[in-house]
């Protein structure tokens, strides 16, 4: 339990309470993710996958359609955080301002932080911009003057490399663009995943920023762990990535343990079975079975992961390709014991 009771989070006029977020996970945290996250509650503030800006733009002018990832967006509940990636201010000002006025997104979030190839070497985007202080100035400050009074938030790892670490410059910037909060993962890019996130090096940030918040995000995978962010490293919020993959009750967990109170235990092997297959039905119902069971392997071995027969779990369920399949599969090795 936390010594001090820990206060809602502040970006620009909005109230995030609990100030714990779900971070934006591409091919992950799509509108039924999303769905199952609030029905456990717990998440302050949940927010998309990342939308290329340009890809937006091109589809709107081609094909006169809105990406795919922005499924649900326009009508689930409040707050929503929509994150977008690109290196062209230009672009990334017309997407935000449609967001905002077509879409009433409730944040814009804008991506400093993939570490894939495909957006670092091959776009010029993601962490490659943490590189350049000055673009990254000039990508805030568009989108906040034309999203305003919409938040804008950026999200960043700590450098580019061990031997380039550069987020307190960085800091810096994104608050002098205007931004209204700033998330930190705690690794940098050439880190990819590997080690640990070092969050005495994120805790460090908050002596660089004036008013806005810092948001700690890196290896958060318990609410004991949520509570030591917040009572040891001083910052104002966290986000939580993989482990609320295949456990979307943890933030429930981790807004309990802020509040003191008893942490609500996991879900019976038999519950989360169930919402492995609640899951499955919004996918099915947006993409059809078809598609939607190839979808589902990749979550439904989260769901499994950790528990003993996980690992033979998976090898079945990968291979999948119909609602038959699928039922048959769960039915017959989904893991139904907790880890050793
Ligand atoms: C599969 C996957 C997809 C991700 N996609 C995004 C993304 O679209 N935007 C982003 O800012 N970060 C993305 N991330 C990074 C996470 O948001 C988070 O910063 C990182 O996983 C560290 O947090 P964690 O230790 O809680 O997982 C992704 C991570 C994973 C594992």
């Amino acid at each position: 339990m936390p010594a001090t009771a820990i206060a809602p989070l502040k970006i620009g006029n909005l109230t995030i309470d609990p100030p714990i977020l779900q971070a934006p996970m591409a091919g992950f945290t799509n509108a039924a993710f999303r769905q199952i996250v609030r029905e456990f509650g717990g998440a302050g503030l949940l927010a998309t996958e990342m939308v290329n800006a340009r890809g937006f733009v091109w589809l709107d002018e081609h094909e006169a359609e809105h990406p795919d990832r922005l499924w649900g967006v326009a009508d689930e509940p409040r707050p929503l955080a929509v994150q977008i990636w690109d290196n062209d201010a230009a672009t990334m000002a017309k997407v935000g301002a449609r967001l905002v006025e077509e879409y009433g997104v409730s944040v814009v979030d804008i991506n400093f932080g993939c570490p894939v190839r495909q957006v670092t070497e091959k776009a010029h985007s993601g962490s490659y911009l943490l590189r350049e202080p000055q673009r990254m100035h000039a990508i805030i400050s568009q989108l906040v003057q034309v999203c305003a009074p919409t938040p804008v938030t950026a999200k960043i790892r700590l450098g580019c490399h061990p031997k380039n670490i550069n987020c307190d410059e960085i800091a810096r910037v994104v608050e002098e663009a205007g931004a209204a909060a700033l998330t930190v993962h705690g690794r940098t890019a050439a880190d990819m995943f590997r080690g640990h996130a070092d969050w005495d090096r994120i805790s460090e940030i908050k002596a660089h920023l004036k008013n806005i918040p810092l948001i700690g995000n890196g290896d958060l995978d318990s609410p004991e762990k949520v509570v030591t962010a917040f009572e040891k490293y001083n910052v104002d919020a966290v986000m939580i990535a993989r482990a609320c993959l295949g456990r979307p009750w943890l933030f429930s967990q981790a807004a309990a343990a802020l509040r003191g109170e008893p942490i609500p235990p996991e879900p019976t092997m038999v519950q989360q079975r169930d919402v492995m297959l609640h899951h499955y039905r919004l996918v099915v119902d947006r993409f059809g079975e078809e598609k939607a069971t190839i979808l589902m392997r990749k979550y439904a071995c989260c769901y499994a992961q950790g528990k003993r027969g996980a690992r033979h779990f998976r090898t079945h369920v990968a291979k999948v390709s119909t609602e038959a399949e699928f039922y048959a599969v769960v039915e017959e090795h989904f893991p139904l014991s907790p880890a050793d």
